[in-house]
């Protein structure tokens, strides 16, 4: 058995190993992250720096010019088609920067699309720690942005994932509300034994994380 010195004596769900990408110049070389069950990391950067970029990597959206990814011990980007699919259908929940709601439904539809797919349960109590249990029946258009984002989240809680990657979720809320989510975020890391990378330009919802990275000058420097 390996054990570890810190409260995580498990073995990584996920673990990024000498990442490097570029688009028309270098965004980051040779980075290297590992996550553990019931570990929240945030990554922090000035914008353009590359933090979506590197959450699309790790998420298995997009393909790094060099370095792997593994979940489970799996290299996902050996995985086949479908059983990539499978990991992202079931294990990884995705928030975006931009919401991805599905407009001309009510917001409950939305959580019914995740329901169907995932073969869980809608939360109600999660619905109502998120404060939107009483928008349900409205459209998406019908929303504000922080409600939009809210359910975004709620969406992705819905079908309980193992690993939550989140591009700034707070974007949109004012203070309140955003370490409510945030809250709301921890809890279920915590219950479900899950992970959570989560990325954000704000400081104070990031130091709240177990692990704080900045990207910075190419690479990951650790600041807690
Ligand atoms: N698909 C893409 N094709 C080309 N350039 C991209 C693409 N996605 C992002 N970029 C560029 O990469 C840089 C980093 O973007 P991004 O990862 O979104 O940074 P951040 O999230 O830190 O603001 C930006 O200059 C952006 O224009
Ligand atoms: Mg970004």
């Amino acid at each position: 058995m390996n054990y570890e010195v810190n409260n995580h004596d498990s073995t990584p769900i996920l673990e990024a190993k000498n990442i490097t990408h570029n688009f028309d110049y270098p965004l980051f070389e040779d980075i290297n992250l590992t996550l553990h069950p019931q570990e929240t990391i945030a990554i922090i950067g000035v914008s353009g720096s590359g933090k979506s970029t590197l959450l699309n990597i790790f998420s298995s959206l997009l393909i790094p010019n060099k370095g792997e990814v593994y979940y489970n011990n799996k290299n996902i980007f050996k995985l086949s088609k479908n059983e990539l699919l499978e990991i992202r259908r079931n294990d990884f929940g995705i928030i975006f920067q931009a919401h991805y709601l599905f407009r001309g439904f009510s917001a409950l539809e939305n959580l019914q699309i995740s329901e169907f797919l995932s073969g869980e349960a809608i939360n109600e109590n999660l619905l109502k720690s998120l404060k939107i249990d009483y928008v349900m029946k409205q459209g998406i258009g019908e929303l504000s942005g922080g409600q939009q984002q809210r359910l975004s989240c709620a969406r992705v809680l819905t079908k309980k994932p193992k690993i939550i990657f989140a591009d700034e979720p707070t974007g949109n809320l004012d203070h309140e509300t955003a370490n409510e989510v945030i809250n709301v975020l921890f809890d279920y890391i915590e219950k479900q034994s899950a992970g959570l990378i989560i990325v954000t330009h704000e400081e104070e919802i990031a130091f709240k994380c177990d692990k704080v990275y900045k990207l910075n000058d190419y690479k990951l420097e650790q600041l807690k």
